[in-house]
């Protein structure tokens, strides 16, 4: 049989803001507990847990202090059994996100064990020219110790030295805690990050301005990190119910994040090649053919935690199509939590604004917390969420969407239960227009106003038909 992951949806909770179970403003484990039956509903096959383990968060949780544990403002460990359990019960999977590139500066290692990060001594002044993904260098000096450490990130994310053996063994004994534990596999995040250049050669200049893609970086996507990913796969293949290895690999063109998914390295990365792409028929096209002919096997995104909410990229009418374009995609697809309810990016005060990007570029970007405000469950909203609802969330709550036919979360719903399994080929179909075949499926997206004619109508985005599902 084939592993459950080759056509799984998957559905990423970002903890901190999915379900708060004891109303202290910030999501928890045993909230997604309560709510497993709520992703039966919904459908999904699997959940992405992003971090949740003791950090000081500085970057919420990818900031980690300690790789085995629940962080007390998330619960314990045995919450975090009881989610496992609950959901296997349910027959969801669950994969845990693990953070190999860097610590957080709280890390007993950082302290005890400097040894296994990337330093350079004092005296010359900066190594390199290294720029931080978030602004400034990428190196910050430890005067007592008289040397630099490397962070791509905030200063208080301390980059590993993957060259050094006893980062990979820690690692090893990591994964297995949670393989132990019952995870179905790891999000590993910048997976094409953890080796860098070992004679830190000056990057080429200018930085692009966003870095949300790591194209320009030649420090990193080092050939030792297929060495790392083969220990991994030899480790998790050593456990039964076909684990699984889902790598952040974040390059612009999927031929670099192809090597990442030889036979005996990762199952899965993120294709982000559509989280690119404007809301435009050829652009999506050729990003789809790209991606098939560069990867072996191919995943979907359009949103998650680090990226502006497609309501807001596309537009509502537009979010509601590319819903149906997703799930028509053959492969595994990921579903950002509050996707499936069509929330917007929320436009937050500035003094409300927690992202480091906002304040380690002094405001210039705005950071991510748009796409992180807390999920609204009820039309009452939570007074003391840690990134403020805004009051017209109250209609766009699971309460208010659920059984209502019309709503983004019904229309999620019926495309998760409905969604075709078979080949995938494209049909001729005018400009403007995408239209595909999955098994007696036709999936065609309208992208300007005109309509082509469509078959027997099984599931429509709107009334107008900007996409539809029909039987041949
Ligand atoms: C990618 C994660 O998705 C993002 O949220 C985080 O800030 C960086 N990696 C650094 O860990």
């Amino acid at each position: 049989m084939a592993e459950w992951w080759r056509d799984a949806v998957f559905y990423q909770v970002y903890v901190r803001s999915f379900a708060d179970s004891n109303g202290d403003g910030v999501g928890d484990l045993p909230g997604i507990t309560s709510k497993l039956d709520y992703l039966v509903d919904l459908g999904v096959d699997a959940i992405w847990l992003t971090p949740f383990y003791p950090s000081p968060g500085a970057d919420h949780g990818y900031d980690v202090a300690d790789y085995v544990d629940v962080d007390p403002l998330f619960g314990t460990l045995a919450d975090f059994d009881e989610l496992i359990a609950a959901a296997h019960a349910r027959d969801i999977h669950v994969i845990v996100d693990i953070v190999p590139n860097h610590t957080s500066s709280a890390h007993p290692w950082f302290t005890e064990k400097r040894s296994l990060y990337v330093t350079a001594p004092a005296e010359n002044g900066l190594p390199n020219n290294w720029p931080s993904n978030w602004g400034g260098p990428a190196w910050t000096l430890d005067e007592e110790r008289g040397e630099y450490y490397l962070h791509l990130f905030a200063p208080e994310q301390p980059d590993l030295d993957w060259h050094n053996g006893d980062v990979r063994d820690e690692f090893d004994k990591i994964l297995r805690f949670w393989l132990d534990r019952g995870v179905d596999g790891f999000r590993i995040d910048v997976a094409h990050g953890l080796v860098k250049d070992g004679a830190l050669r000056d990057e080429p200049e200018p930085f692009p301005a966003v870095r949300f893609s790591s194209d320009w970086r030649t420090a990193i996507d080092q050939p030792e990190v297929h060495d790392v990913y083969r220990d991994w796969r030899r480790l998790t293949n050593a456990y039964d119910g076909d684990r699984v290895l889902v790598g952040e690999v974040v390059f612009s063109e999927q031929a670099r994040v192809a090597p990442y998914l030889r036979p005996d390295e990762l199952h899965l990365a993120f294709n982000f090649s559509l989280v690119f792409q404007d809301w435009d028929a050829d652009a999506i096209r050729s990003s789809i053919d790209e991606s098939r002919a560069a990867l072996p096997i191919v995943t979907w995104v359009l949103e998650n935690h680090d990226v502006t909410r497609i309501v807001t990229r596309f537009g509502e009418r537009e979010a509601r199509a590319a819903a149906l374009l997703l799930l028509a995609l053959p492969g595994p697809v990921f579903v950002y939590q509050g996707q499936e309810l069509g929330l917007e990016e929320v436009d937050l005060p500035d003094e409300a604004r927690q992202d480091p990007i906002f304040r380690r570029t002094n405001g210039e970007r705005k950071g991510r917390d748009g796409c992180r405000v807390p999920i609204p469950w009820t039309h009452g909203l939570q007074a003391n969420a840690w990134l403020p609802q805004p009051a017209g969330w109250s209609e766009r709550s699971v309460e208010a969407q659920t059984g209502r036919p019309e709503s983004f979360l019904e229309l999620y719903r019926r495309a998760i239960e409905l969604r075709p399994h078979g080949a995938f080929a494209w049909r001729e179909s005018p400009p403007g227009t995408l239209a595909f075949d999955r098994d007696d499926l036709t999936c065609v997206v309208h992208f300007t106003d005109e309509r082509t004619p469509v078959g027997d109508v099984v599931l429509a985005s709107d009334d107008e038909q900007t996409a539809v599902w029909a039987r041949r």
